[in-house]
């Protein structure tokens, strides 16, 4: 069975769908261990309720420091003989070191529709002041082109007049929960080929 780690920085409800699609028997995939940067964040606790290991790694601000701290999470992640890396609102950028180590084996989401508001914390508030009407959500591989990898699958929702930050964020967050996890379904059952910039989703 796939290990997979999980890195979030928050709330963790992306964790919380990966781990309800996990009980139901439809991850194809064991999340064995979750990472924060925050000791406060909501995600360690939802580790522990469901008996998973939780680990704190602060990552720095200073680029040595943060390498240094990545190489000690990558580290932790090869001894629990991880296959995968999830980033489930992990809000630091991976460093090239990581990213290199890992590659091909991290899987990232983002609430926008890439490349459209890519490298941004604020991906809803700036579709928002951009004025699109349509939004969404992108699960793609990690690369150290930041939100640049391949695309593995991506849902679109509708900006509607009257949304705020809340609302639409509310709406994207949805469609998160459930791509997120199939997409790692995918990977784990080997059915994500990736050629060029593309991943072919399919079996063999
Ligand atoms: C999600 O919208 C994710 O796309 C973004 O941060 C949010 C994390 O939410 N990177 P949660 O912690 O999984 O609830």
């Amino acid at each position: 069975m796939l290990k997979v780690a999980v890195l979030a920085s928050g709330r963790g409800s992306n964790l919380v769908s990966l781990l309800e699609s996990e009980k139901a028997g439809s991850l194809d995939a064991k999340v064995v261990v979750v990472v924060s940067n925050h000791p406060q964040a909501r995600a360690l606790s939802v580790a522990r309720e469901h008996g998973v290991e939780s680990l704190i790694c602060p990552q720095p601000w200073r680029q040595e420091d943060r390498e240094a701290a990545q190489t000690a999470m990558s580290d932790a992640l090869q001894e629990r003989e991880v296959g995968l890396v999830v980033c489930a609102g992990f809000d630091r950028v991976l460093v090239g070191s990581f990213v290199r180590r890992w590659e091909g084996k991290i899987i990232n989401v983002h609430p926008s529709l890439l490349p459209a508001f890519a490298n941004t914390l604020h991906a809803q508030e700036e579709a928002l002041s951009h004025g699109v009407k349509v939004s969404g959500c992108t699960v793609h591989l990690v690369t150290e082109d930041v939100d640049g990898g391949p695309i593995i699958s991506q849902a679109a929702v509708p900006v509607l007049s009257g949304d705020d930050v809340a609302s639409l964020s509310a709406r994207i967050l949805e469609q998160e929960h459930r791509l997120l996890p199939a997409a790692v379904s995918l990977y784990a059952r080997g059915h994500l080929r990736v050629e060029g910039r593309t991943v072919v989703v399919g079996e063999g």
